[in-house]
């Protein structure tokens, strides 16, 4: 059958080109034909141009990429299946060596930045056109999963591998980014990495006083990983306007839709704006036998009604896409007999409308002070941690994404990503877009996560088309 397949194919290229070897003069039209699987002629012009190949030709090493991600989940501070793999632990550093040396065996050039941010290249035959780019993170939060962001990495350098046994040439270089600290886990700051590349004076000055729960400065464990060697500023981690022509980040859904639905690929379109708040409150504690009711302000009771009226501004939103969430609580000094003298909550809400969502902000901000003048308590901060503007994807990108998905006949569908992803921050810089898969029942973060070989092998297939298309844009 194969075989078959590659003879007639051979015969139809070589009548074709027979055909129109006269009209032979663009390279690049020729490699755009070849990989839409419409094989043309013969190039002349360009002396490594690759065979002619067809998308049923795509083929991706699912048990290789497999084994990948079960050798990669092993570097983790926590028993399997549970993968910890926090930013510059030693874990974190082999896992990187592990990347680094997958990169190198696919014949890309790989370089990194002050805060580890890697970089794979394979160069294209214009090699000063700007490049595409892809890839996800690999840190993983405690007692989480082993696909959630590696698909991303491990699927991009799998795409490289399966563009090349195509015989595929980029025109644009193609360039696989490992991003740092996509999770928050040890410094407090989500997509540390990507947001630096974005830009971030903020956040680039912050880092030269941010510590640890252990107080280990941002530097030190940076520098116990290998990098941010030459100086406390890390600016030059900065992309300029431009570095990238396209970027697409492929991930597993984190959510149920696909699954439910029966889709194979996810064509994200809009990534909801993440903020999120760091409220206290301060009372006068006390027994909590001898003061008397009329006499409390009890710290833990506003913290519990602030809870409840986040809950009630999002609901009052008017959109099923806004969502609120009281991750953290914490009273002082939490015990049973004594009224809470402090509390301190956390407050995530995302939308896909910005000002949608800033509204809930500001009615959860006017409650905090009402709760607090009604129970006597102080409101000794209210603080904005990040408010950032959602994302939407660009629609070079979406075109490729969908031709992609329907030339290799996949489902799919698109959609809002709620979760927040490198992509967000990557959008600021450059044109993006991101690619789903399914996992099973929609789980991340924690150990059952999972997403077939079968669904992953899908989703490297339609990367790797849509960064050949996008490398010849
Ligand atoms: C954290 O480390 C700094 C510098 O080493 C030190 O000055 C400070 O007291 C430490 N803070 C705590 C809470 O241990
Ligand atoms: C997609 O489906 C069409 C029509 O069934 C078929 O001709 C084509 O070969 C399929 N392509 C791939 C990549 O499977
Ligand atoms: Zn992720």
């Amino acid at each position: 059958m194969m075989s078959l397949r590659f003879f007639l194919l051979l015969l139809f290229q070589f009548s074709v080109s027979g055909i129109l070897a006269i009209n032979n003069e663009d390279p690049t039209a020729k490699t755009m034909e070849d990989f839409s699987g419409y094989p043309l002629h013969e190039s002349t012009d360009y002396p490594s141009a690759p065979p002619n190949s067809l998308v049923s030709f795509l083929r991706v090493d699912t048990t290789t990429l497999q084994n990948q991600i079960d050798e990669l989940s092993t570097f983790s501070d926590t028993p399997a299946p549970s993968v910890t793999r926090i930013l510059y632990t030693e874990k974190d550093v082999l896992a990187r060596r592990y990347i680094k040396n997958l990169m190198g065996l696919s014949g890309l050039s790989v370089r990194e930045d002050a805060v580890g941010n890697i970089f794979g290249r394979w160069d294209g035959y214009e090699s000063d056109l700007v490049p595409v780019a892809t890839g996800s993170h690999i840190d993983a939060i405690p007692y989480s999963g082993k696909y959630d962001g590696v698909v991303g990495v491990l699927g991009a350098i799998e795409a490289i591998n399966v563009l090349k046994r195509s015989g595929f040439k980029p025109k644009r270089s193609l360039e696989v980014v490992l991003f740092t600290s996509e999770e928050p886990t040890r410094f407090g700051i989500s997509c540390l990495g990507s947001r630096l590349l974005a830009g971030s004076e903020a956040l680039a000055e912050a880092l030269k006083t941010t510590v640890d729960g252990q107080n280990i400065s941002f530097l030190e464990a940076a520098r116990s990983a290998g990098y941010a060697k030459e100086h406390d500023d890390i600016s030059s981690v900065f992309l300029k306007e431009g570095s990238y022509s396209a970027f697409v980040e492929l991930h597993i859904e984190q959510g149920p839709i696909l699954e439910a639905e029966g889709l194979s690929i996810g064509i994200v379109t809009a990534i909801a704006a993440p903020a999120s708040l760091k409220v206290d409150f301060e009372g006068n504690g006390g027994h909590a036998g001898a003061v008397l009711m009329p006499n409390r302000n009890d710290a833990g009771l506003a913290a519990a009604e602030l809870a409840l009226a986040v809950e009630k501004h999002v609901l009052g939103s008017g959109s099923i896409d806004t969502v609120g969430t009281v991750g953290i609580l914490e009273l002082h000094p939490g015990a049973i007999n004594s009224i809470p003298s402090k509390s301190h909550v956390e407050i995530d809400t995302r939308d896909i409308d910005e000002k949608r969502r800033n509204d809930v902000i500001e009615k959860i901000h006017q409650s905090a002070t009402k709760i607090a003048s009604k129970r006597g308590v102080r409101l000794s901060e209210f603080k904005i941690v990040n408010q950032d503007p959602p994302a939407l994807s660009d629609n070079s990108v979406i075109e490729a994404m969908e031709a992609a998905s329907k030339e290799l006949n996949l489902t799919h569908k698109l959609m809002i990503s709620r979760a927040y992803h490198d992509s967000l921050f990557m959008a600021r810089v450059s044109p993006m877009g991101m690619l789903f898969i399914p996992c099973y029942k929609g789980y991340s973060h924690k150990p059952e996560e999972y997403a077939s070989s079968h669904d992953m092998g899908n989703g490297v297939k339609v990367l790797a088309m849509t960064l050949a298309k996008l490398s010849l844009n």
